[in-house]
């Protein structure tokens, strides 16, 4: 069992992307919980503040670090937890493997930033990890979040059928995954890889070996060098 408490200015948002499909699935099967944390709870004064001018000057307001200390050591009070990652376009690049060993984890929480970012000392006194998902620059670490659970909560045991389908993945080796075909045989004049149709087990083992290898040599073979 996974628990994910998500830290977010936008609750709203996050609900429907956890509402389908595998993740689902993972969380009506208690294999995956994951909770929704709306920042502006712990906002300061009457109007719940949460961002302010950045010292120094400059354009883009910053995530003030009281609201955010607030909810994390509220969070804190009552749980555990194995990882406390904050979402940025300048964290770790996100990974297979960072997404396997995070999903052997009990809690952990995810903190999504907005604005110019948050103030640095929550970076520097609390976060744990810090996880970008490309680089590129989203307007919030929402839709990143999507991202994380999704990649964590399908590794979970017990949430896809087939507990090998997780790990036959695109990347779980290093390699991309070999091209898979459904009926019919031949539709529209273009037709499936006769050994997929020979019957014979350990020949198409091999085909889907050599073309997760060369597939992995034309398109990525940046990760053969790992
Ligand atoms: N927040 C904004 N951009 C992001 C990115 N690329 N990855 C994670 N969090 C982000």
């Amino acid at each position: 069992m996974l628990t994910i408490d998500i830290i977010t200015l936008l609750p709203e948002l996050l609900l429907s992307p956890f509402d389908h499909s595998i993740i689902k699935r993972a969380r009506q099967q208690k294999l995956l919980e994951i909770n929704l944390i709306d920042l502006r709870l712990y906002g300061i004064g009457k109007h719940k503040q949460l961002d302010d001018y950045q010292y120094g000057g400059g354009a883009g307001m910053v995530l003030m670090v009281e609201p955010i200390h607030k909810c994390i050591i509220d969070l804190q009070s009552r749980n555990n937890y194995d990882a406390i990652i904050y979402l940025t376009p300048d964290g770790k690049t996100l990974n297979q493997g960072t997404a396997n060993h995070l999903s052997t984890h009990q809690r952990i929480m995810l903190l999504c930033g907005h604005y110019k970012g948050i103030d640095h000392r929550i970076r520097e006194h609390l976060v744990t990890h810090e996880i970008s998902i490309g680089d590129y620059v989203l307007s919030g670490g929402e839709t990143a979040a999507i991202v994380l659970v999704d990649a964590l909560g399908r590794l979970l045991p017990g949430v896809l059928n087939d507990e090998s389908s997780a790990l036959s993945d695109s990347f779980q080796d290093n390699l991309l995954a070999p091209p898979v075909y459904s009926r019919p045989s031949e539709y529209n004049g273009w037709t499936v890889p006769d050994v997929l149709l020979s019957g014979h087990d350990a020949k198409i083992e091999q085909w889907r070996a050599e073309q997760s290898l060369q597939r992995t040599k034309d398109l990525r073979p940046d990760l053969l060098e790992d």
